[in-house]
């Protein structure tokens, strides 16, 4: 059984995704910590009335190092083996990330490696595509970088909105990001270079 750490800066509906999931049995795993960037963050109020290990480490002011080193702190204590990124806020730094080869788990809201950074949904209805989604992959040292594990492509519709568009987005991003975990926890992931395999086995989620 895994113990899996959740990064969160706001809303968390990612987490209560994976929450979900892992509390319905169907991802071998538990959660043994929940960490915000932000006292206010939505998410740290649902870990906590799920009873979860929560932890508020204020990022503001704080250099990326130092803060990777907060981090790498708690994660320890909590014995996380594997770390899901979940809307969070802020750059990992090189040396946290190197502590976690192929174990820490991020959500994008654009098929990578198109529309890198913030506001992903924005870049591509400014860009003019005709198809985004997300992306679960591994973190490296860059931004929206790692293996690929899982994508899902969502069409770009007439008179779209940030907000219409983020939307459609966000029903797939609560698929896709359980199942990725549930596929690292079963054991059925393997990693060559940028090529991710997802080895047959198990049912669907
Ligand atoms: C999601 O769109 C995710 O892809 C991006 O940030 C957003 C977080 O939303 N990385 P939530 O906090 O999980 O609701």
């Amino acid at each position: 059984m895994k113990n899996v750490g959740i990064l969160i800066s706001g809303r968390g509906s990612n987490f209560r995704a994976l929450s979900d999931a892992i509390e319905a049995g169907r991802i071998p795993a538990r959660i043994s910590l929940v960490l915000s960037n932000r006292a206010s963050a939505a998410g740290l109020e649902l870990a906590k009335e799920r009873n979860y290990a929560t932890a508020c480490i204020p990022s503001q002011g704080v250099d990326r190092d130092a803060y990777s080193r907060l981090l790498a702190r708690e994660l320890r204590s909590a014995r996380v083996d594997l770390v899901c990124l979940a809307g969070f806020m802020r750059i990992l730094g090189p040396e946290l990330v190197k502590q976690y080869p192929l174990r820490i788990l991020n959500i994008h809201p654009s098929l990578l490696p198109a529309f890198t950074g913030l506001h992903a949904q924005r870049q591509a209805l400014e860009w003019g595509a005709k198809v985004t989604g997300c992306t679960v992959h591994f973190v490296d040292e860059k931004l929206d970088h790692g293996p690929i594990i899982l994508q899902y492509p969502v069409p770009v519709e007439e008179g779209d909105t940030e907000e219409s568009l983020s939307a459609r987005i966000l029903v797939h991003e609560h698929q896709i990001y359980p199942e990725a975990l549930k596929l690292l926890c079963q054991g059925r992931v393997r990693v060559k270079g940028r090529s991710v395999r997802i080895l047959p086995g198990g049912p669907q989620i």
